[in-house]
């Protein structure tokens, strides 16, 4: 290059390193906006380089222009980004609602429900044993949720004073033990499911009922199923839910789809048996209805009752968690007051 050429591309290279360190330090719009006049102004350097460029030889005038339009290019971006920084600091200093010391907000975290974990504790319990969840609709039929569970026509709990019936027949279920049924009329021996569910009753509210409520019906169908199988079950399932020191008390009663029947008691866990409020000072908390199935259950659906047997049982879920979470009303469970369910 010849010495126009040279003296011109040094002259451009040092203006550029000096506007970008100006534009770097200006800290005002008319600081940038003097450094705008100052390069690309009318009577500004670029315009000046422009028109000294008629001076270089003819040969040189395109690298010259090449440099000339990189300079000036990266001079207006450099403009831009100038600008854009100067926006969003005076942005941030204007914005006075952010106060960057405080701590952060904390958001709530869910939790479940008493009656979802009891469901969900119980079901892992009886998994552990084999178990596997089964499920049935809550809208049921007459067969299903009395008939073929061997209840006798006259039988109280048939009642429209006790039952949800519908205009059609059908009925809101009053037990699981219908996913019982279910499960065997498509199903071969042997079985092993649990069956946690909503059900429902007509009795008037009160602190220890509700016209729904959960409960989770166990089946067990096997060849040689005994008493003894179905005491050892409740057992490991009271110890694994209560605690190890936890006792089991079986004592006679009755229901159609069993026999013999069972109502089956565990040691109190507040005070271990000794008595307490929690159990009317008796040592023992009611939990579940069990029983050997019924051989008219089993010909029901359709499995000879000397090959098969099996037992069933049927808890509350309500109730275990309102001994657990020592809830005093049943209704607290359903009205979900957040201060009531944040307890958990
Ligand atoms: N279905 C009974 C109830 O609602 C509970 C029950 C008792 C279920 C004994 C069973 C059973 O499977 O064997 O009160």
């Amino acid at each position: 290059m010849t010495f126009m050429g040279n003296e011109l591309k040094e002259k451009l290279i040092a203006k550029i390193e000096y506007a970008e360190s100006a534009l770097k330090a200006a800290s005002t719009e008319a600081e940038i906006e003097n450094l705008r006049v100052e390069m690309i102004g009318r009577n500004g350097f670029f315009p000046a380089i422009s028109a000294e460029m008629k001076n270089i030889p003819y040969q040189e005038k395109p690298e010259f222009g090449k440099a000339f339009n990189v300079a000036k290019n990266r001079f207006e971006s450099l403009l831009e980004e100038a600008k854009e920084s100067l926006k969003t600091k005076s942005r941030r200093q204007s914005d006075k609602s952010v106060d960057l010391t405080l701590p952060g907000r904390k958001w709530p975290i869910g939790v479940k429900h008493p009656i979802s974990k009891v469901i969900d504790d119980c079901v892992a319990i009886f998994r552990r044993m084999g178990f596997i969840v089964a499920e049935g609709p809550e809208i049921e039929t007459v067969y299903h949720n009395f008939d073929a569970l061997n209840t006798p026509p006259d039988h109280p709990s048939r009642d429209p004073q006790d039952t949800f019936y519908f205009g059609d027949g059908r009925l809101l279920r009053t037990q699981t033990s219908t996913v019982q049924i279910r499960y065997m009329e498509k199903n071969q021996p042997p079985i092993r499911i649990v069956s946690p569910g909503r059900c429902f009753r007509r009795d008037t509210p009160d602190a220890t009922h509700s016209m729904n409520f959960h409960q989770s019906e166990g089946l067990y169908i096997d060849k040689n199923v005994s008493m003894a199988d179905l005491k050892s079950t409740l057992l490991y399932f009271g110890r694994e839910l209560m605690g190890s020191e936890t006792q089991l008390r079986l004592r006679p009663h009755f229901f159609p789809f069993t026999e013999p029947s069972v109502e089956c008691d565990f040691s109190c866990i507040m005070c271990g048996g000794k008595g307490c409020r929690v159990c009317k000072f008796s040592g023992w908390l009611e939990i579940a209805g069990a029983g050997m199935v019924n051989p008219n259950v089993l010909r029901n659906v359709g499995f000879n009752p000397e090959e098969w047997s099996g037992y069933a049982f049927g808890m509350g879920i309500e109730r275990i968690a309102m001994i657990r979470y020592r809830i005093n009303d049943i209704r607290y469970l359903y009205e979900n007051d957040m201060r009531f369910l944040e307890q958990f």
